[in-house]
C-alpha cells in the first residue's frame, strides 16, 4: 500500500505550481452531459476523482479521452443509459451531479444515493426538492433517485441552506428547463461561478453565478464548449499553509489570490507575508507563528476545506486558537492522529482549542479523508524526526503528485510502499 514518508524541520525555498480546481472540473464535466457535441476540458488535474468521473460518463455511454491536462468528452454511437450505479456513486459523493444534466437531457435518471461520508451525513434533499420544484417526479427505491420529466419548466427555488453542489445540479437542469428559473441563497464559491461561465459558453443564459441569486434561461439545446478551468484555490492555500508552517520563502504559481481572500486574511494574521506576484502568490514566513480564531463558513466565509491544514499549522503557534467547524458535523478526525504527533488540541461539539507546542514529533498516522490527509503532510513537514502517512489513496482523491511538488521546493518527502497492516 502507497503511503507519504516526511522527514521534517526543512524550510521550504523556491517555487511550487497549482494545478486546475478539482471542485470546478467535476461538475463541468458532468455539464458535457447536457450537449451531444464533443467538449474539451483543460487544465485538468490528475486526480482520482477525475478518474472516476471519466468512469461514471463513460458508464453513462459517452467517449472519454482522459490526456491530462486535457479530457474530452462526446457522445458514443450507443445511447445513453441515464443510470449511475452504486459501485461508482460510493467512490465519489460528487456523482450526484449527473442527476441535474440526466433528467434535463434525457426526462429521467436513475442516480444511487452517495450514503453517509467520513465528515458527515451529508444529505441531498436540496437537490431533490430543487428538481421537484422544476416539475420533476422523484422517488427513491433501494438506495437509489429515481427522477422523472418530460421536460423541466423553470421556478423559482429558495435553497434552505448554502450547498454548492445542490447549486450546481439545479444550475445544469435549468439550463435545459422551459423558461426562467431564479435560484434563491445559492453557494457562492469560486467553482459555482465557473459552472456559470461553462453553460454560458454552452449557450444557456445564467446570470448572477457567484451570488447568492442565480437567474438561468433555459434553452432547448445546448452547444459542447472548449474551456480552461480556474486554478484550485484549496490546492494553493494548502501550499501556503505548508509554507505557513515550515517557514521559507515560495512563489505558488497559478494562486488564484482573490478567491483565497478569506484563507489570506488569517494567514497574514499569524504573522506569515503574503504578496500576489504575477500571476501567483509569494509567501514567506521568517517570525514564531501568532495563533488565531477561525471559524469555517461558505464562501466567501473560511473554507471547511482548509480547516484541517489550518489546525495544522496552529499546532506549532505560540499559543492559544480555536477553530470552529460550521459545515460538517464530523470534520474533526485528523485531530488524534495530530495528537500522536504530540499536539495538544481538545475538542468539544463542533470547536477545537489548540495550544501550540514547541514542536511536534514524527510518527505514523492514518489518513481519514482528503483534507485530513493535507493536514499530516503538513505537521509532518514540521514534526521532528519521520513521519509516516498511511492510506494516502485519501491525499490522490484531491493533489496530484503533492509529494513530488513539495520536494521541489526543498521538503524531505516521498512515496513509499508499507505493508498494509499497520505497524
Ligand atoms: C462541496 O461539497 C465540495 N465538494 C466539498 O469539498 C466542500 O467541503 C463543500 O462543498 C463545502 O464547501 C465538491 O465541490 C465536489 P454542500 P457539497 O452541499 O456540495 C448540507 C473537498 O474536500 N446539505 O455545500 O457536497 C451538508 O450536509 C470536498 O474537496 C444538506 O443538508 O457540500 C453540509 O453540512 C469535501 N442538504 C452543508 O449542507 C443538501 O441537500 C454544505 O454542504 C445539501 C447539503
Amino acid at each position: 500500500m502507497d503511503a507519504v514518508r516526511i522527514r521534517g524541520s526543512r524550510r521550504l525555498n523556491g517555487r511550487i505550481p497549482v494545478g486546475g480546481a478539482k471542485n470546478a472540473a467535476l461538475p463541468i464535466l458532468c455539464a458535457t452531459l447536457l450537449s451531444d457535441g464533443e467538449s474539451l476540458l483543460r487544465r485538468v488535474p490528475r486526480l482520482r476523482d477525475i478518474e472516476t468521473t471519466a468512469a461514471l460518463l463513460r458508464f453513462l455511454g459517452r467517449n472519454v479521452e482522459v490526456a491530462t491536462p486535457e479530457v474530452r468528452v462526446a457522445a458514443a454511437s450507443s445511447p445513453v443509459r441515464p443510470e449511475a450505479p452504486y459501485e461508482l456513486v460510493r467512490q465519489m459523493r460528487a456523482s450526484v451531479l449527473v442527476l441535474g444534466p440526466l433528467l434535463a437531457r434525457f426526462g429521467r435518471a436513475k442516480v444511487s444515493l452517495p450514503g453517509g461520508c467520513a465528515i458527515g451525513a451529508r444529505p441531498i434533499d436540496q437537490h431533490l426538492q430543487g428538481l421537484q420544484a422544476l416539475g420533476a417526479k422523484i422517488r427513491v427505491e433501494h438506495g437509489y433517485v429515481i427522477a422523472e420529466a418530460p421536460r423541466l419548466r423553470g421556478a423559482e427555488i429558495v435553497f434552505d441552506l448554502s450547498t454548492v453542489t445542490g447549486t450546481e445540479n439545479l444550475m445544469m437542469a435549468a439550463a435545459l428547463a422551459r423558461g426562467r428559473t431564479t435560484l434563491v441563497n445559492c453557494a457562492r464559491e469560486p467553482e459555482v461561478e465557473e459552472l456559470g461561465k461553462v453553460l454560458n459558453k454552452m449557450g444557456a443564459a445564467v446570470e448572477g453565478a457567484g451570488t447568492a441569486t442565480i437567474h438561468i434561461t433555459g434553452r432547448d439545446e445546448l452547444e459542447p464548449f472548449d474551456h480552461a478551468i480556474i486554478s484550485d484555490r484549496i490546492e494553493a492555500g494548502t501550499f501556503m499553509a505548508a509554507i505557513a508552517a515550515a517557514g521559507g520563502n515560495v512563489l505558488v504559481e497559478h494562486a488564484p489570490f482573490d478567491d483565497l481572500e478569506p484563507v489570506i486574511v488569517k494567514l497574514r494574521q499569524t504573522g506569515v507575508g503574503i504578496e500576489r506576484e504575477g500571476d501567483g502568490i509569494r509567501v514567506w514566513r521568517e517570525q514564531p507563528i501568532r495563533p488565531v480564531d477561525v471559524t469555517t463558513a461558505p464562501h466567501p466565509g473560511f473554507p471547511t476545506d482548509m480547516q484541517a491544514q489550518f489546525m495544522a499549522l496552529m499546532c506549532v503557534a505560540e499559543g492559544r486558537s480555536v477553530l470552529t467547524e460550521t459545515i460538517f458535523e464530523n470534520r474533526f478526525m485528523h485531530v488524534p492522529e495530530l495528537l500522536r504527533m504530540g499536539a495538544d488540541i481538545e475538542t468539544r461539539n463542533n470547536t477545537a482549542i489548540v495550544q501550540g507546542v514547541g514542536a511536534l514529533s514524527g510518527a505514523s498516522v492514518m489518513a481519514t479523508d482528503l483534507r485530513a490527509s493535507a493536514s499530516l503532510v503538513i505537521a509532518g513537514l514540521v514534526a521532528e524526526g519521520e513521519t509516516v502517512v498511511r492510506r494516502v489513496y485519501h491525499l490522490d482523491r484531491g493533489y496530484e503528485a503533492i509529494e513530488k511538488k513539495l520536494a521541489g521546493v526543498g521538503a524531505d518527502i516521498e512515496r513509499v510502499r508499507v505493508d498494509a497492516r499497520p505497524p
